[in-house]
């Protein structure tokens, strides 16, 4: 079954209720919540940002200017402060705030004190290389600790981050630095993934050529092995100017709610990402929100969250929620199968993570392994379970719940967006029944419905265009320097309503089913790539004419790539050039944007206007009757990708 089989989701009728025993201890466990935040959302917001630290208090809570929201006007905050320095005025001062783990198996604490202290040095040492409110800033490092640390610094300065994962190539890097207009860039001289050196400081090099970047902070990571030569006017070390900053704390920079705190790229239906630009007050009161709601933290809480925070994921559930809650947070660098299947379960175990946070792709990969390797470690610490990225299928939702959750935690799915800042749509787990599969409802303050094509809502029981109808604190503000793609791809279809672009079904009980996406985007081990991206990657390669890209269902990763290639007069199909494709696309894109297949095609379905019909493409793919074909210019085109598809299966 594919992740997203909606028929399958439609039979899904179990159903689990909270225990009586979790229901007690909930943070949240009584359904008035729910229409009192509907009732009024404002002063649910105005409530919820009693919990952040204001230098100034706002004056009122929301300005609504399609497409433009405002939270918290006249608030000023800074928001390192929020995460660090006010909870080393508490009992948390030595509480842990970070324990990561290295994937050779080295460890650090930072506790809220230390923290303090490596992000005010830090902020001193970027204030020194010339770094100044409203900068932007690339980071581009491993999940090394230095990653919060320099994220934090820039929001203590005012500064901006705009952090690329280390998965993506030195060509996507320097397209995010262009955009971002970054004059420094913050790396490492290599990551750990599978025992193998990621070469983050050589794409490094290759990517500032040619970009505004004049300085590059190097932390040293690998040490010898990783080869990473430094250039004596450009690069230097993370470490050595540590130790030479000063050691005296870094005043917060009071910034206004509505200032930037940080822009993060996401693909959309065009090959250019977009940079997504959050704004201070109500990112935070948002995730901040969305920790004691959704995932019912408490002090006591572990929290452990596998994304990388290269992704919005790890931005909100490693950095900014659960650091702005005082929670301790577990943060690993690698591999879950390095150096075995366990590893989760091992770092579950020793740390007495008591909330785990992770994608359905990698259930569905644990579940391929088998449960033996949950079962060799205790597990008894945890006591919630969270998925996230892409829709979980009711059995590996089965699997986690039996294996990981010990029938004993409950599930929280939630649906959300690097757009949205936080989860949207998710069970409060002391009060909602979830049901596999279903992300459930809105969460409080939050109000979602699904439209038709034209705008109206649907009945029960029926899918169409999920959408968001009320401003929230945490949306996005606008597209970094392309405020009208911002409107046009967010608001551009129904006046002031916001598009996710994903299609869902809603039950007769009023839970929300996500179905995937509407839009040319693809959802890959929930990593999102547009299929323009690749489309546009592969044109740049002298072999290729035209090429078309769709995501088609796979067993583990949710979708896969298949790219459909025309090739130019003069070279032909073969394993080598297949081989060759595929490597250029991680070149120019990154490893998670490989194709599974290639296929080399004559001509490719379109309509007669020229639109490339990628549903036919997507049947093809799946091995499914081809729908309707009428308005194909060339029907026959369909018959030969068929048979061609199968020959080189
Ligand atoms: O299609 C939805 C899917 O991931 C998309 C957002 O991707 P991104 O911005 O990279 O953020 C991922 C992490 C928040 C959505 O448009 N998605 C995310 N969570 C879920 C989901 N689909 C179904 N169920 C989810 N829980």
């Amino acid at each position: 079954m594919t992740p997203n089989d909606l028929d399958a989701l439609l039979r899904e009728t179990r159903t689990f209720a909270p225990s009586e025993e979790f229901r007690r201890q909930a943070n949240y466990n009584d359904e008035s919540i729910y229409e009192e935040a509907a009732h009024n959302p404002e002063g649910y917001w105005a409530k919820q940002a009693e919990n952040i630290t204001w230098f100034h208090e706002f004056e009122s809570v929301c300005r609504w200017d399609p497409p433009h929201a405002q939270w918290f006007i006249g608030g000023k905050l800074n928001a390192a402060y929020n995460c660090v320095d006010r909870h080393t005025l508490t009992h948390r001062k030595n509480k842990a705030a970070i324990i990561w783990e290295g994937e050779p198996g080295d460890s650090r604490v930072l506790t809220y004190d230390m923290l303090r202290r490596e992000v005010d040095k830090a902020a001193h040492m970027l204030t020194e290389l010339g770094v100044k409110k409203g900068d932007r800033v690339t980071i581009y490092l491993p999940m090394v600790p230095e990653l919060p640390v320099a994220m934090l610094a820039c929001a203590k300065i005012g500064a901006m981050h705009s952090v690329v994962f280390g998965g993506f190539s030195a060509q996507s890097l320097k397209d995010r630095i262009l955009d971002a207009g970054s004059k420094l860039l913050i790396t490492a001289d290599g990551g750990w993934r599978r025992g193998k050196v990621i070469p983050l400081k050589q794409n490094a090099d290759e990517a500032v050529e040619g970009t505004p970047i004049e300085k590059v902070v190097v932390v040293k990571r690998i040490g010898e092995a990783a080869q990473a030569g430094m250039n004596p006017t450009r690069d230097v070390w993370w470490h050595e100017l540590m130790e030479n900053a000063p050691t005296k704390p870094f005043p917060a920079e009071p910034v206004d709610a509505e200032d930037y705190l940080f822009l993060l790229y996401t693909s959309g239906t065009t090959g250019k990402p977009k940079g997504i630009v959050h704004s201070t007050g109500g990112y935070l009161v948002g995730v901040n929100t969305s920790m004691r709601t959704v995932f019912d933290l408490k002090d006591d809480d572990v929290f452990f969250c596998t994304a990388d925070i290269g992704w919005i994921t790890g931005h909100t559930y490693i950095v900014y929620g659960p650091l702005s809650a005082g929670a301790t947070v577990v943060m690993y660098e690698g591999s879950p199968d390095y150096p075995d299947r366990d590893r989760y379960w091992a770092i579950v175990e020793k740390y007495g993570a008591t909330i785990l946070y992770t994608a359905p792709t990698s259930i569905r990969m644990f579940m391929k392994w088998g449960p033996q390797y949950v079962e060799k470690h205790d597990l008894s610490t945890l006591r919630l379970l969270g998925s996230v990225g892409e829709p979980i299928n009711p059995e590996a939702w089965m699997w986690y719940h039996k294996y990981v959750g010990q029938e004993r935690c409950p599930i929280v799915d939630t649906w959300w967006q690097t757009e949205t800042g936080c989860a949207m749509i998710a069970p409060l787990p002391g009060i909602v029944t979830t049901k596999p599969g279903s992300a459930t409802k809105a969460v409080p303050g939050i109000s979602v419905d699904i439209f038709d094509d034209d705008g109206n809502p649907v009945p029960p029981g029926h899918g169409g265009n999920l959408v968001i109808t009320k401003p929230w604190p945490s949306m996005l503000r606008t597209v970094w320097g392309d405020d009208e793609r911002f409107r046009k791809t967010y608001f551009g279809k129904f006046e002031g309503i916001y598009l996710p672009g994903d299609g869902a079904y809603r039950d007769q009980d009023g839970y929300y089913w996500i179905v995937g996406r509407l839009d040319d985007v693809i959802n890959v081990s929930g990593h999102r790539i547009g299929t323009a991206e690749v489309e546009s990657s592969l044109v740049a390669h002298p072999a290729v004419a035209e090429a078309a890209v769709i995501g088609r269902a796979h067993e583990v990763k949710g979708q896969a790539i298949t790219a459909f290639v025309i090739l130019k007069e003069g070279h032909t199909g073969s394993d080598d050039l297949v081989a060759e494709l595929k490597q250029f696309v991680v070149e120019q894109i990154g490893a998670m944007a490989r194709p599974e297949e290639i296929i080399f095609t004559a001509d490719l379905p379109k309509t007669r206007s020229g639109k490339i019909m990628r549903r036919l493409l997507r049947d093809i793919a799946e091995g499914r009757v081809v729908g309707d074909t009428t308005t194909l210019a060339d029907p026959a085109v369909v018959e030969q990708l068929k048979s061609q598809y199968k020959d080189q299966e």
